[in-house]
């Protein structure tokens, strides 16, 4: 069984690869076209297989592997796969298939809107954070230096497969990664979502399949809209104000990972919303100690709170000089373009930083 979200954008596909409409999507559709598919050293390892095996049509594909992490999601990594492209011939009738985490959907939505101004794709998450977010909603992108997704576009996928096998492989970490955004959507849609959630969060929770359904709903209800993130859409960048800057200091000084800054991001988010009166104190210490049971806090100086608050003045949401960020109004209830001041970004940091002393 298959459950088909209910999208005008793409078709997404909930359920087991092999009973999905891909094969036949490729034998109608693609059946004279190269097909390509994009992966990263652990994808192709770990899911590359299973792809096939659930859809041996494709299994005369060529692959591409993509190297691992953040830091690579960047234009001279693209420029080297648009040239392996070229290099294959790919055609506009062609069609790529990314296989992989939140970074393979980015740069490989990416790529395939821009090579010969755009080539129909197809997006297969494999972590629980593409699965819930990354993969869905139509933005691609690539960091610029230590500015995240600065380069990218706005282009859908023609569909998306979501088959939670592949979390089978995924380590722990991977999977309270993708919790971040999970924590993230029901903050801002839904009080009894929140509670129910935040009692089962602890360092060994495993996916839930309800949840990830429920996650994926939501976000598809916001993308349709507002697609290109005008107004209501951006509060899905809750957490992220404060978290892409945490991500972008640490971009070429050690591996953290999305959802981890995401966790501080939202922590640091409620906590403003609990100084300027939105939520109470209770609620405030709720979502802290939530986190704090699936995270370990990290200490910042002086010196890295200052160049975080930098690098968030760069954030590509900003108007003119003001750091825009979302702010809980109540929880299950958010509100976007919220101006911060640097004192309120300080105190924040500050606070993140005693969070450290608690782990
Ligand atoms: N476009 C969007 O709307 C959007 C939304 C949220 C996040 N993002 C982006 O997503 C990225 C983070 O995504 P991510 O957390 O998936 O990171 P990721 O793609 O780096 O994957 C995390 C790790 O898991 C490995 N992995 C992937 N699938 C696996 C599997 N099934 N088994 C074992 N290992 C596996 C990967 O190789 C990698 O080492 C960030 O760059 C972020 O900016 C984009």
């Amino acid at each position: 069984m298959t459950t088909k979200v209910p999208f005008s954008y793409c078709e997404i596909n909930f359920g087991l690869l092999k009973n999905s409409s891909l094969s036949s999507i490729i034998s109608n559709d693609y059946k004279n076209s190269r097909i390509i598919v994009f992966a990263d050293e652990n994808t192709y390892d770990l899911c590359l297989e299973y792809l096939f095996e659930s859809c041996p049509i494709i299994n005369h594909a060529d692959v591409v592997v993509f190297p691992l992490g953040e830091e690579n999601k960047i234009i001279e990594v693209a420029h080297q796969i648009l040239d392996a492209l070229s290099n294959f011939k790919l055609k506009r009738n062609d069609l790529i298939i990314n296989l992989g985490g939140g970074i393979v959907t980015d740069m490989g939505g990416f790529i395939s809107s821009i090579y010969k101004r755009g080539i129909k794709f197809i997006n297969i998450p494999t972590t629980l954070l593409g699965m819930v977010d990354a993969s869905i909603g139509g933005k691609t992108g690539i960091n610029l230096g230590s500015y995240k997704n600065q380069i990218g576009s706005f282009i859908h996928p023609i569909s998306i497969y979501i088959d939670s096998f592949f979390l089978k492989s995924l380590p722990q970490n991977e999977i309270i990664n993708g919790y971040a955004e999970i924590i993230k959507h029901a903050l801002i849609s839904d009080a009894k979502s929140w509670f129910d959630l935040s009692n089962k969060l602890e360092k060994n929770i495993q996916p839930d399949n309800k949840l990830i359904l429920k996650s994926i709903t939501y976000k598809t209800s916001i993308v349709e809209r507002d697609p290109l993130e005008m107004g209501l859409r951006k509060i899905l960048n809750f957490g992220h104000t404060f978290g892409h800057a945490i991500e972008g200091f640490f971009v070429d000084k050690m591996n953290v990972s999305h959802g981890f800054c995401v966790c501080l991001g939202i922590c640091a988010e409620s906590y403003l919303s609990f100084k300027r009166g939105n939520i109470s104190k209770d609620e405030y210490l709720q979502i802290e100690n939530a986190i704090n049971r699936i995270i370990d806090f990290i200490p910042f100086d002086k010196e890295a709170i200052n160049e975080i608050y930098e690098l968030m003045k760069q954030d590509k949401k900003n108007k003119g000089d003001q750091v825009l960020s979302c702010l809980l109004i109540k929880i299950g209830e958010c509100q976007y373009d919220k101006d911060i001041s640097e004192a309120e970004v300080m105190d924040a940091m500050y606070h993140l930083n005693l969070l450290a002393g608690t782990n």
